[in-house]
């Protein structure tokens, strides 16, 4: 199983759009995708219109019993409409969660155990996480094996991935193998100089975490967030898609790339 979270402490970046394009197009080529949500604004868990004000099934659940039931993860899977893709929502109450359980040890492996339940079922999980700094991020990143930090071309987004890359520092020192990670650039676009200079400034800054090529302003993003589809699903034509396709390639290969080398496993 493939465990990728996206991250950036920073809102409006393409996190969301990230999470959900990339399964997508893993679903449409046959696998079997799980999307986590971990933002207690619920993003994902609204795209595929169930309401994280009122969802039945959620990972809040998981972090309410000192050991998790073996039965539990797999009873929280949601439908999407597509059958190769499930969803495990986030309701608003995971914002609760920072106050009641920071004292508590283990509470930042929640996650990761529960995945560790559903690994015969899945063999990609998507995981989506908020944008501060706390209990469900470290848990996103104690989860995953690769780490995808969108960044939206432009100055300010720039100087708050710098923050981005504090955090993973603090994390790294306290796991056994560096978590690998990758720089993708967003919302580009190629008629603005704030999205041509900001794309070469990270280019100078991180080049060799930084994938290659960007993630274009595509409107066809927010049609299919209207439709509640994956993008892929949507219009597979479109250079949004096109765009995430080259992305996937890329985080495949560094994947195998980092196995290879022996390292990243968490
Ligand atoms: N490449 C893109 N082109 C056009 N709109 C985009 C693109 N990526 C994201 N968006 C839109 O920008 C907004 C913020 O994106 P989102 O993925 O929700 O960011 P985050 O999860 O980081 O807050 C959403 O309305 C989304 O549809
Ligand atoms: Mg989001």
């Amino acid at each position: 199983m493939h465990v990728w979270a996206v991250a950036n402490q920073k809102g409006g970046v393409g996190k969301t759009t990230t999470a959900v394009t990339l399964a997508g197009i893993l679903a449409d080529k046959g696998e079997r995708v799980l999307l986590l949500d971990l933002d207690p604004h619920g993003s994902l868990t609204s795209y595929f219109k169930y309401d994280p004000d009122n969802v039945e099934k959620s990972v809040y659940d998981l972090f309410q019993h000192a050991k998790i039931p073996e039965s539990l993860p797999a009873s929280l899977l949601l439908d999407t409409g597509h059958d190769q893709l499930k969803l495990m929502a986030a309701s608003t109450a995971l914002a609760t969660l920072e106050r009641q359980k920071s004292g508590q040890g283990g509470m930042g492996l929640v996650v990761a155990k529960s995945l560790a339940q559903l690994w015969n079922r899945f063999d990609y999980v998507l995981i989506d996480s908020p944008p501060v700094l706390g209990l469900l991020m470290i848990n996103a990143l104690a989860a995953c094996r690769q780490l995808i930090i969108p960044v939206q071309t432009e100055f300010l987004a720039i100087k708050g991935l710098e923050r981005m890359m504090r955090t993973l520092n603090m994390i790294n020192r306290a796991r056994k193998n560096a978590l690998p990670y990758t720089v993708v650039p967003t919302l580009y676009d190629r008629r603005t100089q704030a999205s041509i200079q900001s794309l070469r400034l990270l280019r100078n800054s991180y080049g060799d975490v930084l994938f290659h090529s960007m993630i274009p302003v595509d409107t066809k993003f927010r049609d299919a967030s209207v439709a509640g589809l994956p993008p892929s699903q949507l219009d597979p034509q479109s250079r949004g898609v096109h765009a995430y396709n080259v992305l996937l390639k890329f985080m495949q290969e560094k994947e195998a790339q980092t196995q290879a080398n022996g390292s990243g496993a968490a």
